[in-house]
């Protein structure tokens, strides 16, 4: 923890529990449920009495014409209630979010191993998973080619959307004018949200035809929307309720829809209370995860390393159907600049359709991969040059008042990338450990380590302009508490507490008498997902209206009554200072009540400024940037490949924080996610089957408490926005994950070691101790004279 807000919390725990207003490092407003296993999610819920499991059955094969299901094999299993297939669905058979492309069961074709086929409703979720697992034996499908990677659909012209282009100047013109040339090809893995609370929806019957859905998602009104279309229902029909995720990082934004529907279908069929929780190898099964990018990039550059014209084909695998690709990819394409100036652009990106899962949103939902490519393309032209990486980024930073506008035409305000990195670097030692590393690494030919600092910018809002509206419910009781209710949804991330300090603040209410209560389709409609960061500055900024209004009734009820004007009447601890007196909030809400003021109120919040031109993908998509900068440095045995991260030191920009406490814990985590992304999880598709072999916590690793840094130093940089944001807070959720590249640049530093940073390390993403391996292998070989192939493969250089 931060040695700020450890001393705050040490020096008066009561003080620091009941403190309410923004900006205090105020513990998550579940804390104390989560740490006693208190915290109900949706599989603690009671269970209705004659609750009904169900499961899915998935096809075996990547791709083929379904012929037949044999139901009387699965309905004669024991304790079996009912089998649903497509034939079932009253209504349409589609979740897609965007792109009407893809049934929620499989209907004609299968078109990805792991495709749900069928649902099982059954008595036991046991019984009912036993059933499920048969659908090998009962599903005949006729095998059809499979194209299984994006390369090859990418060569049929097969993509889920048509291919997007961004361009500025003549990337062409400006490249083969440049001093200097460079040609690269690089792939990027993609990764598996591994929420801890698996995908799971509850639906239960209500009266009159109604149906309450407990559903673990970000997107309460889209599962609500999807499962009316399925069931061919009215929207009021369908309540889904959230009352938190463990977790989500973008993988039950359009995705938790397959879950919530087919337990929705079953609950509605049968008029039982269904329940779906897959099993954590199902869930890899069914669902998508991150992208995984290939890039061909060709750079033109001088001798200081200022990039003169580059231009990008982004290739992604984006699974069966079209999710949210299109977004992804967009997101992709406005964070290939991250922190850096690019004269002359061109970037293009392409959304391959294979068969395979449905890839889908994850923190920083394409952002990531479009920054990963220029930091790769950076570290690469610094080795060309002989110079230190930091240097070759320092030149082309976005500069303030020149050199400032993006790809996109926005024009980056309030941005603090040059003084927030030489911050770091200072505070970290960048220099000094640069030299000692250096001349360790002399002296140490088997174990090597690295160093690197990496930049990020990230823009905040929905690309899309709609998206950016949020609405909020605050009821104040008579007795002084509060009840808070928003669209935004709750999933480790701390939203809840931040609304609720908004709200206090506004108030003047203690902690202590305000509670947020679950997301609901019945209460805050036609949201959006709590996504792209934005849940705190969208839904906190609804409930701030919401509060304002309330508190501007009684200051006008409270002048009039005790004298003095409304603007005077102050709001602080529980009081109200009116007219020189000070009255308890509760005897004013009293008063207030018996003179008939209204005392709740909703509110209403729409981004102000965002303008896009999708087609030409320009205008301004981002209400404000976010900043960060990491220093990482690591060990790297050259003889295993292992790696381990020694240290880390983050300095993030979160504008001025909401709550210190739980923006520390966002930075730090996502930071230790990034750098799973980039080190460790590795996603590994059979060549031949399509069956996803990593599909398990037993052959997928995430990082672990291990994994942190013993010396991990992580600082909020002292900033404001300049944004009207919600107390001129700054977006934490996915920005602090590209921190995690610093970790990745630090082992490629130190495989570089091994052949004098003269030869550039072919290292993939992840860097796996075999990726490892390989490129030191590689070093090695093209370092050594006897090995002229070798060289000439991992010289990339025109
Ligand atoms: N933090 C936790 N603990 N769990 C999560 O699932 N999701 C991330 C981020 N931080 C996530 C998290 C993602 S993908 C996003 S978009 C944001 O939180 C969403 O929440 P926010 O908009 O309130 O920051
Ligand atoms: Mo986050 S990937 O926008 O849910």
């Amino acid at each position: 923890m931060n040695r700020a807000v450890e001393s705050f919390l040490a020096s008066d725990p009561a003080a620091a529990h009941s403190a309410a207003r923004v900006g205090v490092p105020r513990p998550h407003e579940s804390a104390h449920l989560h740490v006693a296993g208190a915290a109900p999610y949706v599989d603690d819920i009671p269970e209705v009495i004659g609750t009904l499991h169900a499961a899915l059955g998935l096809s075996p094969v990547a791709h083929g014409r379904l012929r037949a299901i044999d139901l009387e094999a699965l309905r004669a299993q024991p304790g079996v209630v009912a089998v649903l297939s497509a034939a079932d669905i009253p209504g349409a058979n589609d979740c897609g979010a965007i792109v009407h492309d893809e049934p929620i069961l499989a209907q004609g074709e299968v078109q990805y191993l792991g495709q749900p086929v069928f649902a099982v409703i059954a008595t036991e979720r046991e019984l009912a998973r036993r059933a499920a697992a048969l659908a090998r034996k009962v599903l005949d499908i006729e095998p059809l080619p499979a194209v299984l990677t994006a390369r090859e659909a990418h060569a049929l012209g097969q993509y889920v959307v048509p291919p997007a282009h961004l361009v500025r100047g003549d990337a062409r013109a400006a490249i083969e004018a440049a001093p200097r040339r460079l040609k690269d090809r690089f792939t990027l893995g993609g990764q598996e949200q591994f929420y801890l609370e698996g995908q799971i929806s509850y639906a239960v019957p209500q009266e009159d035809g109604t149906l309450k859905v407990h559903c673990s998602t970000q997107h309460p009104s889209e599962m609500q929307h999807v499962i009316a279309h399925v069931l061919g229902k009215l929207k009021h029909h369908v309540q889904v309720e959230c009352r938190r995720m463990g977790g989500g990082f973008g993988g039950k934004e359009s995705q938790s829809a397959v879950f919530a529907s087919i337990a929705s279908l079953a609950a509605f069929k049968l008029g039982r209370p269904v329940k779906l929780r897959p099993d954590r190898d199902d869930d890899f099964m069914i669902t998508g995860r991150r992208h995984g990018f290939e890039f061909d990039v060709e750079v033109g550059y001088d001798d200081e390393g200022h990039i003169l014209g580059v231009e990008v084909e982004m290739l992604t695998n984006a699974g069966w159907s079209a999710d949210l690709s299109a977004a992804v990819m967009g997101r992709a394409i406005c964070h290939f600049d991250n922190a850096y100036w690019l004269p002359h652009v061109a970037m293009h990106g392409y959304c391959a359709r294979t068969n395979t899962q449905s890839n889908t949103a994850f923190r920083g939902f394409g952002g990531p991969q479009g920054a990963y490519a220029i930091e790769h393309v950076i570290d690469t032209l610094a080795r060309r040059l002989g110079r230190d990486p930091l240097e070759v980024r320092r030149a082309n930073f976005y500069g303030v008042g020149e050199r400032d506008v993006t790809p996109y035409e926005q024009k980056v305000e309030g941005n603090v990338i040059a003084p927030l990195v030489a911050e770091l670097e200072a505070s970290s030692g960048y220099q000094a450990r640069r030299a000692e590393i250096a001349a360790w690494n002399a002296q140490s030919p088997v174990l090597k380590r690295g160093l690197a600092l990496t930049p990020v910018k990230f823009g905040i809002s929905f690309n899309v302009q709609h998206l950016n509206q949020a609405g909020a419910l605050v009821h104040l009781y008579t007795d002084g508490s509060a009840l808070v209710n928003h669209g935004g949804t709750e999933m480790g991330q701390g939203l809840n507490t931040k609304v609720a300090q908004v709200v206090a603040q506004e108030l003047g209410l203690s902690f202590s008498n305000i509670r947020v209560t679950a997301t609901d389709t019945f209460k805050v409609v036609n949201t959006s997902a709590t996504a792209a960061s934005t849940g705190s500055d969208l839904n906190g900024k609804a409930a701030q209206d919401a509060a304002r209004q309330i508190r501007e009734r009684l200051a006008a009820f409270a002048a009039g009554k005790w004298g003095g004007t409304a603007e005077d009447v102050r709001f602080a601890n529980d009081q109200v200072e009116v007219n020189g007196q000070s009255v308890p909030l509760q005897e004013l809400l009293l008063q207030a009540y018996l003179a008939r003021v209204q005392l709740w109120s909703d509110g209403f919040y729409v981004t102000p400024g965002l303008h896009w031109d999708a087609k030409a993908m320009k205008g301004r998509p981002f209400y404000y940037f976010a900043f960060g900068a990491a220093v990482s440095e690591v060990v790297v045995d050259t003889l295993t490949g292992e790696s381990r991260l020694l240290r880390a030191d983050l300095l993030h920009d979160v504008g001025k924080s909401l709550n210190p406490a739980i923006d520390l814990g966002q930075v730090e985590g996502g930071f230790i996610q990034g750098m799973g992304w980039l080190t460790m999880e590795e996603l590994v598709w059979h060549p031949k089957t399509g069956a996803l072999l990593t599909h398990a916590p037993s052959t997928y690793k995430i990082p672990t408490a291990n994994d942190a840094p013993a010396v991990f130093n992580t600082r909020l940089f002292d900033n404001s926005n300049v944004a009207d944001s919600i107390h001129r807070s700054k977006a934490v959720g996915e920005p602090p994950l590209l921190l995690g590249f610093s970790v990745w640049h630090a082992i490629r530093d130190a495989v570089s070691s091994v052949g004098e940073h003269r030869i550039d390390p072919p290292l993939r993403a992840p860097a796996t101790a075999e990726a490892v391996l390989d490129a030191v292998d590689a070093v090695r070989a093209a370092a050594t004279p006897a090995a002229e192939p070798a060289a000439a493969e991992t010289a990339g250089a025109v």
